[in-house]
């Protein structure tokens, strides 16, 4: 695809996601995050605000309206998801050491990391609240699905960060841990707006399932930025799975691929903890170029979209809610941040 024609495309894809990322900040603006204590909510303020794609919520309203015919009812339980997206974040920056979150510094970066783990925990809380706006056969059900999520959102990340200093890590493993700790939850933004709608438990397994293999292509895609996205537009520091030594797809397809000298290399590489990391990023990432690395995630990152796509054609919607979904995943697939 030329450049031209990405830029046409995102376009005409975003007018159409527009009007739902515009609602939910509208909402999300509409409530009053600073309170006392101020040193627990303003980092709560000061995440939320940040901005982000806003992907899941997005998710959550436009299941909503695909089973439903409306998306209002769902603002809750999409809020709900962006607010324990945003804590996970918080713990995540703190887990992996990372300066910057959205172009601007981290929570823990900002305030400190005690301040991250008590805004962290009462965002998780906030979260659970949210689906108290429904009534009870529809929040049981919500909050079955949640706390489930949520636990295995814990599960990918301990896996994560075990992989750091495991040097046997499997593809397979990877796949796994990256389900736990990302698709997981963009699979259940999705089935909530099922539950709300209050479609059949079909339709909602299946919009599930196509969330799972949108979830694995979207944490590829985010592995692979990591490495060589756009300083400029990122928002996230470049090379911080490299200085952390992730155990992500880029490393481990690496390992299958290069000769040995590069494969050692690798490594030693992947086995150190350094003050100054310039070396070992600009080395890493010459061996994952010189290796096609770069070609071989983006034809992953297909794979598993091409299976979330194919989710699609057994359900039973209309084309066009069809295409908006498979616009979103094409969004997804062609984002730079
Ligand atoms: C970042 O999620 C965490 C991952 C699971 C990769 P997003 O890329 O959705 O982050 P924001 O909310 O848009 O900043
Ligand atoms: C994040 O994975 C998953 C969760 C936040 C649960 P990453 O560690 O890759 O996310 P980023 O790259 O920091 O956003
Ligand atoms: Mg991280
Ligand atoms: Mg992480
Ligand atoms: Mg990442």
């Amino acid at each position: 695809m030329n450049n031209f024609f990405t830029l046409f495309l995102q376009k005409i894809i975003d007018l159409d996601i527009l009007h739902y990322q515009k609602d939910f900040i509208d909402f999300l603006e509409s409530k009053k995050w600073v309170n006392e204590p101020r040193n627990l909510y303003e980092p709560i303020d000061y995440i939320i605000k940040l901005g982000g794609k806003r992907m899941r919520p997005i998710l959550t309203l436009m299941a909503a309206d695909i089973f439903s015919g409306g998306y209002e009812k769902a603002m809750p339980a999409a809020l709900a998801v962006e607010v324990f997206h945003n804590f996970t974040l918080i713990h995540d920056d703190i887990m992996d050491d990372a300066p910057l979150r959205r172009g601007k510094e981290t929570v823990h970066e900002k305030w400190d990391i005690n301040t991250g783990i008590l805004s962290g925990d009462a965002m998780l809380i906030l979260a659970y609240q949210y689906f108290e706006n429904y009534e009870p056969k529809v929040f049981q059900k919500l909050a079955q699905l949640f706390s489930k999520t949520a636990l295995e959102v814990c599960d990918g990340q301990q896996l994560d960060v075990d992989f750091e200093t495991r040097n046997d890590v499997t593809i397979n493993e990877y796949i796994n841990m990256i389900r736990l700790k990302t698709s997981v939850l963009v699979a259940a933004a999705l089935k909530m707006g099922a539950i709300v709608a209050e479609t059949s438990d079909e339709n909602a397994s299946l919009i599930y399932n196509f969330g799972l293999n949108l979830g694995l292509a979207f944490q590829l895609q985010d592995d692979y930025l990591d490495a060589f996205g756009d300083p400029k537009t990122f928002g996230k520091q470049i090379g911080g799975d490299i200085i952390e030594n992730k155990k992500t797809f880029l490393y481990l397809k690496a390992l299958e691929v290069a000769n040995k000298v590069d494969s050692e290399k690798l490594k030693y590489f992947f086995n150190q903890k350094l003050q100054d990391n310039s070396l070992k990023i600009t080395e890493v990432k010459r061996i994952f170029e010189l290796n096609d690395i770069p070609l071989l995630i983006k034809d992953e990152i297909e794979i598993y979209t091409e299976k979330a796509f194919s989710t699609l054609s057994c359900m039973n919607i209309s084309q066009e809610s069809k295409d908006g979904l498979k616009k979103f995943g094409l969004w997804l697939m062609n984002r730079s941040v």
